[in-house]
């Protein structure tokens, strides 16, 4: 799970990290009030995407007037899709100089990595690509983790002022404190600012949590923001369901990720001699396709509008053809009236043999049964585009 910034100042404050929480507010009365508390601020708004500052959406208030009015324009501005639906409201601390620090997990090397820079703010990316030499990447043995010593390896590599050096020390601790003890995957500060008086406060965060950890952090599902998620995947979650909901009209059922990852390339492929028909989403369902698990992909999915058709896409392994046809057969029982778009199957694997027989048996005048994957794909973006 992505936090928003307020959040991530939340969880650094906790482990010690030098920060301000500022003030949340949904309206632009609330950011009128907020000012009136904080004097002169920056009002920003809160949504998991980069780039808020270039769109518009971190802006600076002198007065509670001013406040009031860059709330007005900032909630429920679009960013990269996203809609503001709340600011920040934090106070004015012009950066002297600013910095990049993150900590991350570095899963094609197993191990953490921590990414440094002292030429940090809005560009970091742009850095990273025009002086590569000042990003410095500095590799993190998860067996030894980050100490006092490695603190002050990765400040004297970043090349921090020295003048600061304590203070980046105990800075690179602490976000090392919310990096383990949250079980995140990212903990990013940008800009990390040196402000007035040579003070280190981390202006910005952004946190990831790995959720496979959820079950030790009961703390951490108050950060879910219902209104966030997109309804459909709420219920997918619910139900345990790996799903992502996408934007076109042939609905995917599959078992296995790479399965399924596949499965929308073909049908993106195939969409292209149907009008440009495209994925309406990825859907996992795993080993155990019985019925209960079919019924609840096949009503998620089919709650999602823009369907128009359903491919479910299954391999039989462990879980055999026969087994699945009769997930199939079960689910569109206990969907019933809800079922009223078509389904193209494609069964192959295990007991294929069989797993047709139950569908050719079933006729049910909304499901086709093809053969192929390329074939199924082709009949599906057809009806799809039709
Ligand atoms: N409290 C503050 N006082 C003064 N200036 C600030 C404050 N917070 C942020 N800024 C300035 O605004 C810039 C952008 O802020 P911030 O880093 O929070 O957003 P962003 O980087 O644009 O968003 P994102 O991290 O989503 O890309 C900072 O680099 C900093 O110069
Ligand atoms: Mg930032």
């Amino acid at each position: 799970m992505d936090l928003m910034e307020y959040q991530a100042k939340e969880l650094f404050a906790k482990h010690g990290v030098r920060t301000t929480l500022g003030i949340v507010a949904t309206t632009p009365e609330e950011a009128r009030a907020a000012a009136e508390k904080l004097g002169p601020c920056v009002v920003k708004a809160q949504v998991k995407a980069g780039g808020r500052g270039k769109a518009g959406g971190v802006k600076l208030a002198k007065t509670p007037d001013e406040a009031f009015e860059h709330a007005t324009n900032i909630l429920g501005m679009e960013i990269k899709g996203l809609t503001v639906r709340r600011v920040l409201v934090t106070p004015a601390t012009p950066p002297v100089e600013e910095y990049y620090f993150s900590f991350l997990l570095d899963r094609a090397n197993r191990q953490y990595l921590c990414i440094a820079s002292v030429e940090g703010g809005v560009e970091i990316e742009e850095v990273a690509r025009t002086n590569p030499e000042a990003v410095k990447q500095i590799p993190i043995d998860p067996g030894t983790g980050v100490d006092e010593d490695k603190a002050r390896a990765i400040v004297a590599e970043a090349r921090f002022p020295a003048e600061l050096t304590d203070q980046a020390v105990a800075m690179v601790l602490a976000l090392w404190r919310v990096f383990v003890d949250e079980d995140a995957t990212l903990v990013e500060v940008n800009p990390l600012a040196r402000l007035d008086g040579d003070v280190l406060e981390a202006l910005d965060g952004k946190v990831t949590l790995d959720d496979n950890a959820d079950f030790r952090h009961e703390d951490h599902a108050a950060f879910e923001i219902k209104e966030e998620t997109d309804p459909l995947e709420a219920k997918a979650q619910e139900k345990d369901l790996n799903y992502v909901k996408l934007d076109g009209e042939v609905g995917i059922i599959g078992n296995g990720a790479g399965l399924v990852m596949s499965t929308l390339d073909v049908v993106a492929y195939a969409g292209e001699r149907h009008g440009g028909v495209k994925p309406a989403n990825f859907l996992d369902i795993g080993g155990g396709a019985n019925a209960q698990v079919m019924a609840d992909g096949l009503d998620v999915i089919l709650g999602d509008e823009q369907v128009k058709v359903v491919f479910v896409n299954v391999f039989g392994g462990i879980t055999a053809c026969d087994e699945v046809a009769n997930g199939i057969k079960g689910a569109l029982e206990i969907l019933g009236d809800h079922e009223t778009k078509p389904l193209v199957v494609r069964l192959d694997g295990n007991n294929v043999a069989e797993g047709r027989a139950i569908l050719q048996e079933l006729n049910h005048p909304l499901v086709t049964l093809v053969d192929t994957m390329d074939g199924a794909a082709d009949r599906a973006a057809e009806l799809a585009g039709s």
